[in-house]
């Protein structure tokens, strides 16, 4: 089924990742295989709650277009899964693709296991048949630690060997990333803590709210610097955050991550428990959008969560990050753009548009306004309904403010030039003008509407 089914809702997303109903959260394990585009997500296939975590799928050919699949991975009665797939990643191991996750049991502790399954493979190379392992890979966290939360393997190379993070937090409140080796992954070795929040650069760049850090994530640039991304749990998912550094060998045999600076990922309010895909020239990376709405809206929607877009991830020289949507999101524009210049014209569902100004500009769109000030060198985004606070961000001086504004249906994806992204909630109101006003003397506008691709 294609995801650009027509929608009966105008909230619903129809070009982002999301299950047809029920409820999604993180994207797990972006992985390539045999020329297509793999993503998994958490999953309740029967309502629109976090329980009874599956490992959702979908796949594309090209970032633009995404076809669903079975449930890839279903909780165990009885096995270490019973209570829930929670996250994880895919990698090929001996060129069978396989899930790293965590398996949640019965008790729920909030220390999850580390459960291995294996695709099976060439039978069925569009990876819709795993075979989970009976029993976990690593049953628990390291001893002597006081390691009270464990969860969301990452496996990445480095130096030539197979390592794995995993996100943790301890009982006095700080949270760690540990590190294993697992060049064999069947057989893990507790490789120390890669960093805690009691480094000063995390310390600093993170404030100290975190108790946990969840869904580590690393990723290397063409410069060769590494990022490590964390999403910030303070006994509810909070925030993100990344962290630009250098991996250093450490202790008997390990690594440590030795972060420079860093900063907020995302600056909007609904982005959390990104997952990224290291590719050989680039790294692309997917957040959950949660909603901002009442669970008895959500309940009589029937539906929970969505992925935001794929974002180019990378570092500008300073370490600071660099984002911009990926390239192949462009696939979903119209032929002929709906807006070429300032002023008013009626807006479609979904769309895609750029503005550039040297003076200061107003863009209104229902429900939220963002304001471009080049003096001022700010983009501030304001939700129109809520009362919310406005979400400032400062752009370096030298460059022409440019912002980009993608929505589809309820979820609006603000990047800032390639300096910031804001993911957020604006849903529909009985009220609402669908119309764009973009009010600046200097203005250019360029949009298009979002359309289901052409197959080629
Ligand atoms: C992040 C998270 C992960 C966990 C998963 C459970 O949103 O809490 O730490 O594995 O969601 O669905």
């Amino acid at each position: 089924m294609s995801l650009a089914a027509p929608p009966q809702d105008p909230d619903a997303p129809r070009f982002r990742v999301r299950p047809p109903a029920n409820w999604i959260n993180d994207p797990n394990g972006p992985f390539r295989w045999r020329g297509r585009y793999h993503l998994f997500y958490q999953h309740n296939p029967e309502a629109p709650v976090h329980t009874n975590v599956h490992w959702g799928h979908v796949s594309s050919p090209d970032l633009a277009r995404w076809e669903h699949h079975p449930v890839a991975l279903t909780p165990t009665p009885g096995g270490p899964d019973e209570a829930g797939c929670w996250s994880g990643c895919v990698v090929e191991d001996d060129d069978v693709p396989t899930a790293v996750y965590t398996g949640v049991d019965r008790h729920h502790t909030g220390l999850g296991t580390i459960c291995l399954a294996r695709a099976l493979v060439p039978e069925d190379e569009t990876l819709t048949d795993w075979k989970p392992l009976p029993t976990p890979v690593v049953t628990g966290p390291p001893a002597g630690l006081d390691v009270v939360m464990f969860r969301d393997p990452f496996v990445f190379r480095h130096g030539g060997r197979r390592w794995a993070l995993v996100g943790a937090g301890h009982g006095d409140g700080t949270p760690s990333v540990l590190l294993y080796d697992c060049e064999n992954l069947t057989d893990w070795r507790f490789a120390g803590v890669l960093l805690d929040g009691n480094d000063p650069v995390a310390a600093d760049v993170f404030g100290d709210g975190a108790v946990g850090w969840e869904c580590p994530q690393l990723f290397v640039t063409a410069a060769g610097e590494w990022v490590l991304v964390v999403s910030l749990w303070d006994g509810k998912p909070c925030t993100t955050g990344y962290l630009t550094g250098r991996l250093e060998p450490y202790g008997d045999g390990g690594l440590r991550f030795r972060p420079y600076t860093g900063g907020p990922l995302d600056h909007g309010r609904a982005f959390y428990a990104p997952a990224v895909l290291q590719e050989s020239d680039r790294a692309l990376m997917w957040g959950w959008s949660w909603e901002a709405r009442e669970q008895s809206e959500v309940d009589s929607a029937g539906w929970a969560g969505v992925l935001t877009a794929p974002r180019v991830v990378d570092v500008h020289p300073d370490g600071s990050l660099r984002v911009v949507p990926a390239p192949e999101l462009e696939l979903l524009r119209a032929t002929e753009p709906f807006v070429t210049a300032a002023g008013r014209v009626p807006l479609p569902q979904s769309y895609d548009v750029t503005v550039s100004a040297d003076a200061p500009t107003t863009v209104n769109l229902p429900g939220s306004a963002v304001h471009l000030d080049p003096g001022e060198r700010t983009v501030v985004f304001e939700l129109g309904v809520d009362g919310s606070a406005p979400i400032v961000v400062r752009v370096p001086g030298g460059e022409r403010l440019e912002v980009r504004v993608l929505v589809d249906g309820s979820l609006l994806e603000l990047f800032v030039g390639d300096r910031a992204m804001v993911t957020e909630r604006v849903y529909r109101r009985s009220d609402d003008v669908p119309e764009l006003v973009v009010a600046g003397p200097t203005a250019a506008v360029t949009g298009w509407e979002l359309v289901p691709p052409t197959l080629g």
